[in-house]
């Protein structure tokens, strides 16, 4: 596996050496295709789960380029689920719609209205304009969420807090906030066998019928470990795992994870996407990347060179 030789300082497009295109010679442009063979070989015909952030997706040019990764990946024989997110397309409609939400350790209680426009903004708006950006780029991408094929069970998340005075723990009631019970992944690998590629909405089936909004790292990660997924990637709007100096962190060890997660230098958004990635791992993913997805071409720099980009959390025995 690569990511001994992961480089911490320099930045992805400089680190594996590529400048612009047009500024390269026809025999640079053959150079760096056949540099690319061997991690194709390795490659061809592995599961890679990719969750693709509401915040890395907000602009036009962005979202094309990540589509047109999406349809390279798929053409060298990699089989791809993209997972997305929409936080930040949720807030805009709902502020359209002028519904208040409250906010619980930075998740939103989620009540019956709110729902609501939370599937709708995540399985139409922010799903097809995915699925619509992977069709012109020419691939052939299907929109689903966990609703479909009944795919992914859900329930209610239990958010346990521990109040700062009394010191009790408590467990919070967040409405329609839910965690996968039971990801099948059947549906997924038809899909992938036809040669298409799924594009997954955060949500998921309740036992009594109910939508419920999951976090969109969680729901990836979940999709993931059912698959046995050989690479799970979050694409987010910064570089990786930054140390307190803001330093991008290569590869971040289990013990690493807790102690900064314990002394907050890993926190709000990012707390989620590192417990998804280290429970991922455990549970048969062989790597999990956590990258910036603003970067260009970001997916294709992290397979196809020998450095990679971002921070890497490996299964505990690899350490
Ligand atoms: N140690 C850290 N290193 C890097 N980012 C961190 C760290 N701790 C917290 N963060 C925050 O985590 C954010 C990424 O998570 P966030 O939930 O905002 O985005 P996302 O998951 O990509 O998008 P979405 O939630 O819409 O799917 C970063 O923008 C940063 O502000
Ligand atoms: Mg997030």
């Amino acid at each position: 596996m690569k990511g001994d030789q992961r480089n911490e300082a320099a930045s992805p497009v400089e680190e594996c050496g590529i400048a612009p295109t047009h500024a390269l010679s026809l025999q640079d442009k053959a150079a760096i295709l056949s540099e690319a063979l061997p991690y194709m070989r390795r490659y061809a015909g592995a599961i890679f789960v990719i969750k693709y952030g509401g915040h890395a997706m907000g602009d036009e040019a962005i979202r094309r380029r990540f589509a047109e990764d999406i349809v390279l990946l798929r053409q060298v024989g990699i089989r791809v689920v993209v997972v997305h997110g929409g936080g930040p397309q949720i807030g805009s409609m709902l502020k359209r719609l002028k519904i208040r939400s409250a906010f619980v350790d930075g998740l939103r209680v989620t009540d019956a209205e709110t729902v609501e426009v939370v599937e709708m903004v995540l399985s139409g708006l922010v799903n097809k304009s995915l699925v619509a950006a992977i069709t012109r780029a020419g691939g052939m991408a299907v929109g689903i969420s966990g609703k479909d094929g009944g795919f992914v069970e859900a329930r209610p998340l239990e958010h346990r807090r521990r109040d700062p005075t009394s010191h009790i723990e408590e467990v919070l009631d967040l409405g329609f906030v839910g965690e996968p019970a039971r990801v099948d992944p059947s549906l997924l690998m038809r899909f992938l066998d036809a040669g298409l590629t799924p594009v997954v909405a955060p949500i998921g089936l309740g036992p009594a019928g109910e939508t419920f909004n999951i976090n969109a790292d969680t729901m990836a990660g979940a999709v993931a470990a059912a698959l046995k997924a050989k690479r799970f990637m979050l694409l987010t709007d910064v570089e990786g795992i930054l140390d307190s100096q803001g330093r991008l962190i290569a590869e971040l060890s289990h013990d690493q994870a807790a102690e900064m997660i314990a002394a907050g230098t890993i926190h709000g958004g990012m707390i989620p996407k590192v417990r998804t990635c280290l429970q991922a791992v455990e549970n048969g993913v062989d790597a999990a990347v956590i990258l910036n997805g603003r970067v260009p071409h970001a997916p294709l720099l992290e397979i196809f060179t020998e450095s990679g980009v971002g921070t890497l959390i490996r299964p505990s025995q690899g350490e």
